[in-house]
């Protein structure tokens, strides 16, 4: 008998319940300054509304859980990087760049945008998206905002060094280039190992480009097991297993090339502190009841919601929110174990709350 593929259990349910209570007793005082955000849709919370693209979430169902409903967030309620935000104590959530005012920018902003790769084209047959080289240049925009208003380059230097510094990019990569061989030519240039290795290298050159802008403190996600989402499933089929291992496999190489990236990094840049966040370790199945992996809402073909569809009513009990996107709940369980590991493969070499404290 085959199990249903699930990330999350009931068990693990109850934990997220009680964690979710101590948010909102640790907030209020700030652990560092300033959170700077770079990323995908894991992390757009509504920079890509304004873009020409299909890769937007300012539509109902999406936003249904949020306090301030519809945003542009690929979720029905908070995003990981919201609920690690506010473990750090920030009473507000980090702005995103497209809107982010002058009184905003102080304590960070949020660069991710939708359908956006390591690799400038990834995503470009939705449309428009802001990649992640695109996202620095904005990170040294907001740079100068601060220069001026803080006007004094020593404490603003000073202040970038304090703050922490996310990054949640490379699933695009795989699911809008790699995978999409009619439209991207990657898996014919690239076998799967080269690809993950052009991939990290790539992004190696991003992260030093942010340790050249004043970023110390840098936690960077592994890309989640792209191979279990309901869309890929749907789209490729799995044999019989609960994921598309080959997907997962081509994951893997990505994963374990960041991991060493990091180590490479943290002894090159000794005054810096680069972490990995381990999404595979973190959403493995650990309970006695699996959690149905179908999407929450009702989806388009391309794994979004269609707009203003009813979705499922018990939203805790769900791991997708739409074919790609987790729910509320798992983005919970999965913001926690990265503040606060718990158990050693979750965070290498360090967790967040750990960045922030020293
Ligand atoms: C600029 O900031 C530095 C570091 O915080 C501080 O020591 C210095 O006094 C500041 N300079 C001025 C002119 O305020
Ligand atoms: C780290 O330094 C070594 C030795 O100089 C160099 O070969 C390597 O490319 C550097 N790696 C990174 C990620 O900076
Ligand atoms: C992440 O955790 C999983 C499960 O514990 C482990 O098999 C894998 O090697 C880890 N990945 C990396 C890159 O450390």
């Amino acid at each position: 008998m085959s199990r249903q593929p699930n990330y999350l259990s009931y068990r693990v349910l109850v934990f997220v319940g009680v964690i979710q209570v101590i948010t909102f007793v640790v907030a209020g005082e700030p652990q560092v300054p300033c959170y700077f955000i770079f990323g995908d849709s894991l992390v757009d919370s509504g920079n890509n509304n304004g873009l020409v693209t299909l890769a937007k979430a300012n539509y109902p169902p999406y936003g249904i859980d949020f306090p301030q409903g519809v945003s542009g967030r690929f979720t029905n309620g908070r995003t990981v990087v919201d609920i690690i935000g506010q473990l750090l104590g920030f009473p507000k959530f980090i702005p995103p760049y497209a809107t982010a005012t002058d009184q905003e920018i102080n304590t960070g902003v949020n660069y991710g945008s939708g359908s956006a790769g390591i690799r400038e084209e990834s995503g470009s047959h939705l449309g428009d998206r802001i990649s992640m080289d695109r996202q620095l240049l904005n990170h040294q925009a907001t740079i100068s905002r601060l220069l001026a208003l803080q006007n004094n380059k020593t404490f603003t230097d000073e202040y970038l060094k304090k703050c922490i510094y996310l990054s949640n990019i490379g699933s695009n990569d795989y699911i809008n280039n790699y995978l999409i061989p009619n439209t991207y030519t990657t898996s014919t240039t690239y076998t799967t190992e080269e690809y993950a290795t052009v991939l990290v290298q790539q992004y190696s050159q991003q992260l030093q480009t942010l340790y050249n802008l004043g970023a110390r403190k840098l936690a960077m996600f592994g890309l989640g097991q792209i191979g279990c989402t309901p869309a890929e499933i749907k789209r490729f089929g799995t044999n019989g297993k609960p994921c598309v291992e080959w997907i997962n496999d081509a994951v893997k190489l990505f994963n374990d090339k960041l991991k060493s990236l990091v180590d490479d990094l943290n002894s090159n840049y000794s005054d810096a502190k680069f972490t990995f966040i381990n999404l595979t370790s973190i959403s493995a199945p650990q309970g006695d009841v699996p959690l149905p992996n179908t999407p929450c809402c009702e989806v388009r073909e391309d794994g979004q919601c269609v707009s203003n569809s009813s979705p499922c009513l018990v939203r805790a009990l769900r791991v997708f929110y739409d074919g790609f996107h987790p729910s509320e709940i798992s983005n919970t369980l999965i913001a926690t174990r990265s503040y606060i590991g718990v158990i050693p493969a979750d965070t290498y070499p360090y967790d967040i709350r750990y960045l922030a404290r020293h």
